[in-house]
């Protein structure tokens, strides 16, 4: 049996748009354990993304319970909750988001000096180079994201998201900006590294190909979350 990872009860986020009150997630549960690869697919607004936020910290639901490798995140400031990221979660983002003016290196580099100042550079180097070479990308290791194509973008991406070696992967949409092919590769190799270390993901798409290679598919509709009976191969 494996560890739990992701333990949320009965979750609610309620927010007002143009003064108008929405209700995003609806009474949403969820469990994750250690290892333990999930796909979410849904119709665009349905919620995917802000149970994501949610499940990171990044946003407070309005109601229920969050436990995220066994803290209860929605007791937490947001100065503890700043520290509970950097210590347990990588994101992986549909846009890359790396820092254009900052190498392969530097920026993967960057999640371990921000996670930990004190840590000697050096060390922080050459862990930030064994991602990189996780990847397959010790070569391109000086580039900076402009001189790499769309996939290698992301690979360093997911060097960033892993380095660290956090317990919950969040992935939404991650492959999203990548065709077919180049987007199955990225997944592949996503999917070996959490499977390796234990890391539970959760992983948003569109495609029914990658949810497919997800351990179970859950679908998000409307603010809620259910079973996905069936998904194409
Ligand atoms: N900060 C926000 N303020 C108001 N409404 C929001 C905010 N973020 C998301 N929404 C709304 O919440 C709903 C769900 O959005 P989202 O979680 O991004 O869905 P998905 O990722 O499934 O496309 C949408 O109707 C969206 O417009
Ligand atoms: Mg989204």
């Amino acid at each position: 049996m494996s560890a739990s990872v992701v333990a949320a009860k009965g979750v609610n986020l309620h927010l007002t748009s143009g003064g108008a009150p929405l209700h995003i997630l609806k009474d949403v549960d969820l469990s994750l354990s250690a290892g333990e690869v999930t796909a979410i697919v849904g119709p665009s607004g349905s919620g995917k993304t802000s149970l994501l936020m949610v499940l990171g910290g990044l946003e407070r639901p309005t109601t229920g319970a969050i436990t995220v490798a066994g803290t209860d995140i929605t007791g937490l400031n947001e100065d503890k909750l700043a520290i509970f990221r950097r210590a347990n979660l990588g994101i992986l983002f549909q846009n890359f988001h790396l820092i254009p003016s900052m190498t392969a290196l530097e920026n993967v580099a960057l999640t371990l000096e921000i996670a930990d100042p004190g840590r000697p550079f050096h060390q922080i180097r050459d862990a930030a180079m064994t991602a990189l070479t996780d990847v397959g990308l010790a070569d391109r290791h000086s580039h900076l994201p402009s001189a790499l194509s769309g996939g290698e973008q992301q690979r360093v991406g997911l060097a960033r998201a892993m380095v660290g070696n956090p317990k919950l992967l969040l992935a939404d949409e991650p492959t999203g900006n990548l065709d077919q092919e180049t987007g199955a590769r990225v997944i592949e190799l996503m999917l070996e590294l959490a499977r390796t270390r234990g890391t539970a993901i959760l992983l948003i798409t569109h495609d029914p190909n990658i949810a497919a290679r997800a351990d179970r598919q859950l679908r998000m509709s409307g603010g809620h979350l259910s079973a996905q009976m069936s998904v194409a191969a």
